[in-house]
């Protein structure tokens, strides 16, 4: 008698882009993934910090389910972005909860909008997020793709004289910053409700922790300043760094399709959306984000 053991099916990994941007076919994130499964999943994340996995129609609770198997999960500060139903589900979308659309002039909507901006998630934190996973439930006909840029890549592109001189630098990062960047939050009473974050430290260029590559650490959103320099000169600095490291050569677009689902190591990556009708067009997307391991390390 012959006894037949499962091989593992073969996982297809594609780049989409020669950085940045890889596509994984042939496996299914609505089950549990065996030891064998997720070890070669986190093998290729590890190589390839942006991963898409085209054709996952998974619920919440099955995203949820696949984001615990990497660490626990955030619960994101804004209350108005939790869902209701699971709080570690973030709704990244112009769309409330009973599928209208938001009012530009909301403070849910004008939170949002701050994802147009470069970032990193969870840099607010004192431990910031180690990844994220986002499912396109809807996405718009046009406008609205996500941009990633490899800060990896941007860090070891800089000249040895651009490096010598962001050695050792530090930046103070804060949710508050984000707000201040909303000319519509700002200049409102109500700027939204959002569990309480002091402001936090981090260094300008970071290790990671499993691959040990050296990256620049950029979340334009939450920065406010490099400690020890004149605010002005900081931020001129992390501008500079910031134009660098979003050049079109560091930079994969995602073109948004249903059920697209898409996983990024926030420690080497920071990412944008681009602008799209939110007046309009509908665009929900659920994220659920991995709580990281430890300080950032330089
Ligand atoms: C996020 C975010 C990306 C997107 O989910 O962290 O910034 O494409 N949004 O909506
Ligand atoms: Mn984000």
């Amino acid at each position: 008698m012959t006894t037949l053991t499962a091989a593992p099916r073969a996982l297809t990994v594609t780049r989409r882009h020669p950085l940045i941007g890889t596509e994984v076919r042939g496996i299914d994130l609505s089950r549990p993934l065996d030891g064998a499964e997720l070890a070669q999943l986190e093998e290729i994340w590890m190589a390839h910090p942006m991963l898409v996995f085209p054709d996952q129609a998974i619920t919440d609770a099955q995203q949820i389910a696949f984001a615990r198997q990497f660490g626990e999960l955030e619960v994101h500060p804004s209350l108005a972005h939790r869902s209701s139903a699971h709080p570690e589900i973030y709704r990244v979308s112009n769309v409330d909860e009973s599928g209208e659309i938001l009012p530009s002039q909301s403070s849910a909507w004008q939170y949002l909008e701050l994802t147009w901006l470069w970032h990193s998630d969870s840099s607010f934190r004192e431990v910031p997020s180690k990844g994220s996973i986002l499912h396109g439930i809807e996405v718009p006909p046009e406008g609205g793709d996500t941009l990633f840029a490899d800060l990896y890549a941007a860090y070891d592109a800089l000249s040895d004289a651009a490096k010598a001189r962001i050695e050792g630098l530090t930046v103070r990062h804060s949710h508050d910053a984000i707000i201040a960047r909303s000319a519509g939050l700002n200049a409102r009473q109500d700027k939204g409700s959002f569990t309480e974050l002091p402001p936090v430290e981090h260094p300008l260029v970071r290790r990671h922790p499993v691959t040990g590559r050296r990256s620049l650490f950029l979340s334009p959103h939450t920065m406010a300043g490099v400690v020890g320099m004149d605010e002005q000169a900081g931020l001129a600095l992390l501008d500079e760094l910031t134009a660098h490291a979003t050049q079109e050569r560091f930079v994969y677009r995602h073109r948004w399709q249903k059920d697209d689902v898409i996983m990024w190591d926030n420690r080497c990556t920071m990412h944008a959306v681009m602008p799209y009708d939110s007046a309009t067009r509908r665009r929900i997307m659920h994220r659920t984000t991995i709580v990281g391991d430890a300080r950032p390390m330089v």
